[in-house]
């Protein structure tokens, strides 16, 4: 029987999914492939700890160049992390003619326009489905299912950690703090786990999502990003009390010369689907000019939903290889001559709906003098609320507004800050409402 050798780089969490799944669904890959799918060697620095999957004697070894340097293995899976030594590693075995299966989103995000290059130049495939959205194909979506379509917008809940905080504060009155362990118990937070909260490793999967659907080169520089620190349970309460859920969202849309690329905190409304995301789970909504609106839904983390995805991309190697092919997909879906450098839209220039909470003083004049800052600044006001009591002398008053655009806000935000009537920094949710379009 036709086999194909691989070689794993990192035995942590999901590189052990990985071997499970070649042991237990051996023949169900067998008959898919065509060919054994063989589990040569994976290579990790620690040969003590029980991953619950027994390997075969000899496949557990400490020395990852000895993988790397094997002429008969046809694909490296990097499960290391991180952007040193898995940098190093893969392009080692690029250059060793070695096709490569990696889930890195913050190695792709920073260096993944020169990885691509020398694998092209290699001839060798990179391939990075789990990279972003754990189990749902949305890379694959987006290189071969959607290729019929101009994409127009791409909106995500791509961070399972963030996502399970915001669940639990808001349905059931978790500490954020409390929220966050529980995440990192379960393992789906990052080691650092400011890259989660502080939206960076939703802005590493949005980059490389852009350059997929609109055919530029990847850009995390550019990217606008807000994390969930500041959302405070207020802001989530007075969000359901006018119907929205707040999510951290990955937003890319197609602006003609320009993409938008943020990530920020955003209230969405109880009827769309991503409101009722929720957990760890992660789902992004995609709009192409042909599919109209679709979706994708599905664990974005842990050990199997991420391990599913880089068994994919294992298979559709092992095809290829079967085949004689490589390259057969471009790795950004265009043709790597057809890539632009796609300027990112300054966020100053978005326009969106916002929330709007001040802290202020319960007196006669306060709204007149806010509204009168909003105005000046081209922002109408849809409605203004003054919740619950005072405290300190200080009373909550929350708007909602039609359209703004993002450069107004700022100006009108610091001139309403600087009045003696406010008590403290202004909150500011911007509202992604399908529904509301003015
Ligand atoms: N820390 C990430 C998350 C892991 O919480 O979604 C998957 O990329």
């Amino acid at each position: 029987m036709k086999k194909v050798n691989i070689g794993l780089l990192g035995f942590g969490t999901v590189g052990a999914g990985v071997a499970k799944i070649f042991i237990e669904n051996r023949e169900v890959l067998r008959s898919r492939v065509g060919a054994h799918l063989n589990l040569k060697y994976v290579a990790d620095i620690d040969m003590k700890t029980d991953r619950g999957v027994r390997l075969d004697e000899g496949v557990l070894i400490s020395d990852a160049e000895k993988v790397l340097d094997d002429p008969d293995i046809d694909i490296i899976i990097e499960m290391i992390g991180g952007e040193g030594i898995a940098k190093e590693f893969i392009l080692k075995a690029i250059d060793n003619g070695k096709h490569v299966v990696t889930a890195n989103k913050a190695l792709l995000a920073a260096h993944g326009n020169a990885l691509g290059r020398a694998a092209m130049e290699k001839g060798v495939d990179l391939a990075y489905e789990a990279s972003v959205g754990g189990c749902m194909p949305i890379i694959k979506s987006l290189r071969e299912s959607l290729v019929g379509n101009r994409i127009s917008s791409m909106i995500g809940i791509l961070n399972g950690t963030c996502n399970y905080i915001l669940s639990k504060i808001t349905d059931e009155g978790m500490a954020f703090e409390s929220a966050l362990s529980q995440a990192q118990e379960n393992g789906f937070a990052e080691a650092d786990p400011t890259l989660d909260v502080g939206g960076f490793d939703t802005a590493h999967k949005l980059a490389i999502l852009n350059a997929l659907a609109y055919g530029m080169e990847i850009n995390l520089k550019d990217i606008y990003i807000e994390g969930i620190s500041e959302i405070t349970p207020l802001d989530i309460q007075f969000a359901g009390e006018f119907g929205y859920r707040i999510k951290l969202l990955a937003i890319g849309k197609d602006r003609g010369d320009s993409v938008e690329a943020r990530v920020h905190p955003t209230m969405i409304p109880f009827d769309n689907l991503l409101s009722n995301v929720n957990a760890n789970l992660n789902a992004i909504s995609i709009s192409g000019d042909a599919v109209g609106d679709m979706a994708l839904y599905g664990f974005g983390a842990g050990m199997m939903p991420t391990a599913s995805a880089v068994v994919s991309d294992i298979v559709d190697i092992s095809r290829n290889l079967l085949s004689g092919v490589s390259g057969r997909v471009p790795l950004l879906s265009y043709q790597s001559e057809d890539i632009r450098k796609i300027p990112v839209m300054p966020v100053d220039e978005i326009s969106t709906h916002y929330y709007l909470r001040f802290s202020a003083m319960d007196q006669p004049g306060v709204l007149s003098k806010i509204a009168g800052a909003l105005g000046r600044h081209d922002i109408s006001i849809k409605s203004v609320h003054q919740k619950g009591r005072e405290l300190e002398g200080l009373v909550p008053i929350v708007m909602l507004t039609h359209l703004a655009k993002e450069a107004d806000m700022k100006k009108a935000l610091s001139e309403i800050a600087a009045l003696d009537i406010i008590g403290s920094k202004p909150v500011i949710i911007r509202i992604e409402d399908k529904n509301g379009q003015d």
